[in-house]
């Protein structure tokens, strides 16, 4: 089978100067008008059994029914995915791309795992080929796995940021990343200082935050490896660029919460490490957050800070189950994310059914619309892009996955004997993998999987 074949954006189709040639997708369309996470799925999510998305150059121009659609624009160029469903394309909230060739390490929890497996993958960043290559390397797979925005985080080396945003401009593709900062608790050739960290991110913000589709996050790893003095400095750039994102880890693991309380003993709670240094806000991303006291979970929800949920790291890790129907009751914006390499999966399927058997353990069965929501819609709006990405409405970026609702013969099998197409979706969240991907649009160009 053919795989990455690149079909021309529409812009390219125009058959004369000055006219976008549009491009029309007809198959099942998911839509939605509202969070289900937050009012009843029924209400919310929407499946158009015959329907069609109009695409102009790198936007959507139209979401209808197909046929309707067909008719009003008989120019553009048809391209019918039959009972496919057709989604906004997958949001990854928390990666760290540079841990790309050492996903799936075995046996350790998250102190010993950074130090026996991670910090030495991330000292190869020091040669930019290899961070560019690997960058190419990433998006190509997170690519085929339908996901078609990640929010990264880079390693100490401000070219690793340079490789990821250069690597996805290349693509036309929406990325958040950020050069990571350390400047104790990790190997010397993987420690900046605070004032370091401070000079080269505000260099990358002036590079790429706001240029093409790029936007930067201030990345202090979390505060094990930082010094207060940094994250005063990292606070400090936030206050000076507060349109930045800001993202980091908090309370994984028991014994990364008990190290934290060692190494601040002034701070009431870990959250606390970072709202002292000017580190807490709505463009706040915090990774995990799964042993909170109920004072973070307040804060959270006062300054509406959002928790990025990683499951199959979670799992993987050991770390704990993120009590996602709670957090969701304090309407604290939630995004999902794969956190490559913690996390065993490149796939935003592969997580989806992680978070649902991980809300399983809370007592909680989230719908196959919740999940996508949060893959989507949700993810996209805790990266403060919900008005450009995350969504199938006109004027967003044609981002968008294609998925085939019966990729292999154990999922087709169960899909025939269901009547909903629902039960279908859910087969194929909890079953799906990279063969459930049919194409990957960026931007209004795709990539036949
Ligand atoms: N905490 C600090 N760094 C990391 C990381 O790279 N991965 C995960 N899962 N947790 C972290
Ligand atoms: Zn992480």
């Amino acid at each position: 089978m053919a795989r990455n074949h690149t079909i021309a954006p529409a812009r390219q189709h125009a058959k004369s100067k000055g006219m976008t040639a549009q491009i029309l997708l007809l198959g099942q369309t998911l839509t939605f008008d509202g969070a289900p996470l937050e009012a009843p799925w029924q209400d919310c999510a929407h499946i158009d059994s015959e329907g069609g998305v109009l695409i102009e150059g790198t936007r959507i121009a139209a979401v209808g029914n197909g046929a309707a659609l067909k008719a009003a624009h008989p120019r553009a160029r048809c391209v019918s995915y039959g009972d496919d469903l057709i989604v906004p394309g997958f949001i990854d909230a928390h990666a760290h791309y540079p841990q790309t060739a050492m996903i799936a390490s075995w046996g350790k929890r998250l102190i010993e795992w950074l130090n026996t497996y991670t910090f030495p993958e991330e000292t190869r960043f020091a040669d930019a080929q290899y961070a560019g290559r690997i960058a190419d390397r990433y998006l190509d797979l997170t690519r085929a796995h339908g996901t078609t925005t990640i929010a990264s985080f880079g390693t100490i080396h401000p070219h690793s940021a340079d490789a990821l945003f250069a690597a996805a401009a290349a693509r036309g593709q929406a990325v958040v990343t950020g050069k990571t900062c350390m400047d104790r608790n990790a190997p010397d050739d993987l420690r900046d200082t605070a004032q370091s960290a401070y000079d080269d991110s505000k260099v990358l913000i002036a590079h790429w935050h706001g240029e093409g589709r790029a936007r930067y996050a201030i990345t202090p790893r979390f505060s094990p490896t930082s010094t207060p003095e940094q994250l005063a400095a990292l606070g400090a750039l936030w206050s000076e660029h507060p349109d930045c994102l800001m993202q980091t880890h908090l309370s994984e693991q028991p014994d990364e919460v008990a190290w934290v309380r060692d190494l601040y003993p002034q701070a009431r709670d870990y959250l606390d490490t970072y709202e002292a240094h000017g580190l807490l806000g709505s463009r706040g991303l915090y990774g995990h957050a799964i042993h909170l006291e109920p004072r973070e979970i307040d804060r959270l929800a006062e300054v509406r800070g959002a928790l990025v949920h990683c499951p199959t790291s979670n799992a993987f890790i050991g770390s704990g189950q993120f009590d996602l129907p709670r957090m969701a009751a304090r309407n604290i914006p939630i995004g999902l994310a794969t956190d490559t390499g913690g996390g065993s999966s490149f796939s935003m399927l592969r997580t989806m059914a992680a978070a649902y058997e991980a809300a399983q353990h809370h007592g909680t069965a989230l719908h196959a619309s919740q999940l996508l929501w949060l893959a989507t819609a949700g993810s996209a709006r805790t990266l403060h892009l919900q008005d450009e990405i995350g969504t199938l409405a006109p004027g967003y970026y044609a981002d968008i996955t294609v998925i085939d609702l019966a990729s292999t013969s154990a999922i087709a099998q169960r899909a025939n004997r269901s009547g909903s197409v629902w039960e279908d979706i859910f087969a194929t969240i909890m079953m799906g993998d990279d063969r459930a991907i049919r194409d990957t649009w960026i931007a209004g160009a795709a990539t036949a999987t």
